[in-house]
């Protein structure tokens, strides 16, 4: 329930629709308890045992209640029917017609107002939980598989809208209809009613046992259910690989284990679930059976109930299983609901480690450098990073090389504050970027990453992403600096066609012009490029080594190499090794020095790499 509770502050807007949703249950439920008492002068009238009552009672007190009501209605029969016994028919069926009408349009506007309340929970709570997964650092994201998330944001939030509906009508539908039905039911006989008392409790127990295990059962069937969404993220991410390596029938394997045992936990949850109606409805009965049995000996022996307040009383009995057995569906509902907040809490409720300070600076000017100072950095328990230093000052090209693995991305990672370092510090003009807010950082830098990171849409939404509200002229001069315009002109739909899942309707050469056109429409102070390792033919290759170029050109950028041939202009080549510099200076001078980056142009010259 704790959970649950917290979730109910996202109810707190649209408190209005509950209010009013509390408000027609009330009268549902008070006409629904009427609704049955109405039979009671059509049963008289039908068994002829109708009094005719030609003066209006009066009222002594709710001792004489039921006698008074009884009168009150006759006296109205007998005032409009006179003797003709079918038109006392017909007006006690209006009546019944009548409560029985008032009573479903307050049904239905309860219902139609907590409608309100659950969409509105339901988006809210997806919105704060959208914000919550964009805001989250991407190392979050290495931990938990994507599938997880998912299965949170949408099934375990469905079962939260559902939970909803269970508890209004936890608190207020159901029991104030069984409050109202058993007024009724006391009016007619107190002696009667008292045996039902006798009778709930032991029902509830029951009923409370068979919810005990129930959470434990909706953890496992959600959780199973956020490991079936990661296998079908991860097969149609990779469907290429599968296929080429023919390993479809592996991955079935992995996905039929895991339905199989979604299969399982869900058969025993909803199992589970089911028994609480038949179990309530036995109960019920079973209370109905000695109701018949008391209720029937009054009637023909002690004579002190009349036959139709009998069957009254009988439906209005039968009229409280209903809710009952609502009320034990609506709390596995709540318990299913609280399993599902937890899930959903766990990831609101995650603190960002890569905070911002609350008094963190915007800065919009790039005046004189960016230093790596002592940098340590580990991503997990193995440090990539070692008491790195590096300068790069305004203006100027610094290149990193070196092996694959050597932490070349990983310092592109930590300039844009996608981690934070462990230990030194990371300055951008003396000021610490940790001081800065993280929008006002990422504003300073444009990112090339090394796998195209494009969107399922058209060639000029993903452009534009790089600046809100770009012209098409501004696109379009993105596009040629990138090198891209001639090939995009050559789409089916030039600057509207849409690209595919990913980008994947293009070449890899022309998905990296893409994203360097996006980068060059941003048009930051600083670049951070981080060149692509596939291989790409000699005519694409050059295509993006041209963009690459015209990009850098009057920009501070620090340029992620592989192909050595594109850096040969920098100011500063930055040789690394295990996350440690072992060389720098420029082309000519290391490649004077005869040592690592010699070795590797020299590799790359001869097509080794
Ligand atoms: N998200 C991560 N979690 C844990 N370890 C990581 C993560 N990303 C990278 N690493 C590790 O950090 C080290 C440096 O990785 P990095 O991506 O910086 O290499 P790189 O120099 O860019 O290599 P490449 O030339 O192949 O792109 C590698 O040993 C890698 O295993
Ligand atoms: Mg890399």
């Amino acid at each position: 329930m704790d959970y649950f509770k917290k979730i109910l502050r996202f109810a707190i807007p649209y408190r209005r629709y509950g209010l009013l949703n509390v408000f027609f249950n009330i009268l549902y439920a008070l006409f629904s308890a009427l609704s049955f008492a109405a039979l009671i002068p059509m049963l008289d009238v039908l068994f002829d045992k109708a009094k005719k009552v030609y003066v209006a009672p009066t009222y002594n007190g709710f001792g004489s209640l039921k006698n008074y009501l009884q009168d009150y209605l006759n006296f109205k029969v007998t005032a409009f029917s006179g003797n003709d016994e079918m038109k006392g028919l017909l007006l006690v069926i209006g009546l019944v017609l009548i409560l029985f009408l008032f009573k479903n349009i307050f049904n239905y506007l309860a219902m139609y107002f907590i409608t309100f309340l659950r969409n509105g929970v339901l988006k809210d709570v997806r919105n704060a939980m959208y914000q919550k997964i964009v805001d989250l650092p991407l190392s979050y994201y290495s931990e938990k598989r994507k599938g997880d998330v998912i299965a949170r944001i949408s099934s375990d939030v469905l079962e939260i809208q559902y939970s909803f509906l269970s508890i209004l009508e936890l608190i207020v539908r159901e029991p104030l209809t069984i409050i109202f039905t058993i007024s009724v039911m006391f009016i007619i006989s107190v002696k009667l009613t008292l045996f039902v008392f006798i009778f709930i409790p032991i029902a509830g127990m029951i009923i409370s046992r068979i919810g005990k295990s129930l959470k434990k059962n909706s953890d496992k069937v959600q959780k199973e259910q956020g490991e079936f969404l990661s296998i079908l993220e991860e097969t149609l991410g990779g469907l290429r690989v599968i296929k080429a390596f023919n390993a479809e029938s592996k991955f079935y394997n992995t996905f039929q284990n895991s339905t199989a045992r979604f299969f399982k936990f869900s058969n025993s949850l909803l199992n589970r679930q089911n028994l609480a109606s038949p179990v309530g409805e036995f109960l019920g009965i079973l209370v109905i059976g000695v109701l018949l049995w008391f209720g029937g000996k009054m009637v023909l022996i002690d004579k002190t109930l009349g036959a139709s307040e009998f069957i009254a009383y009988m439906g209005l009995a039968y009229n409280i299983l209903t809710p009952a057995k609502q009320i034990s569906k609506a709390l596995y509902g709540v318990k299913k609901g609280n399993s599902a907040a937890e899930r959903i809490l766990e990831v609101l409720e995650t603190k960002n480690p890569i905070s911002e300070k609350h008094d963190a600076r915007i800065k919009t000017d790039f005046t004189s450098g960016i230093e790596l100072k002592n940098v340590s950095f580990k991503y997990e328990d193995e440090y990539v990073l070692q008491n790195f230093n590096l300068y790069v000052p305004k203006g100027q090209t610094v290149a990193l090389v070196g092996q694959s693995g050597s932490g070349k991305s990983t310092i592109a990672n930590l300039v844009t504050r996608f981690y934070d370092i462990n230990e030194g510090e990371i300055t951008i003009d003396e000021t610490n970027i940790k001081d800065l807010t993280k929008k006002s950082l990422r504003d300073l830098i444009g990112l090339v990453t090394q796998d195209s990171i494009l969107f399922n849409d058209t060639v000029k939404k993903n452009i534009g992403l790089g600046k809100d509200g770009a012209s098409d002229e501004e696109i379009e001069a993105a596009a040629k600096i990138a090198n891209a315009h001639d090939f995009i002109m050559e789409l089916p739909m030039g600057y509207d066609t849409n690209i595919g899942d990913s980008g994947n309707k293009l070449s890899g050469g022309q998905k990296q012009r893409l994203s360097i056109a996006r980068a060059v429409l941003k048009n930051p102070p600083v670049m951070i490029m981080d060149e692509a390792t596939s291989a790409l033919d000699t005519e694409s290759e050059r295509l993006v080594q041209d963009a690459l170029e015209k990009m850098m050109r009057n920009r501070t950028s620090i340029v992620i190499a592989h192909r050595l041939s594109t850096i040969q202009n920098a100011d500063k080549i930055v040789v690394l090794q295990k996350g440690k510099i072992v060389e720098q200076g420029s082309h000519l001078e290391l490649l004077k020095t005869s040592g690592v980056y010699k070795n590797l142009v020299d590799m790359q010259t001869l097509g080794v790499i």
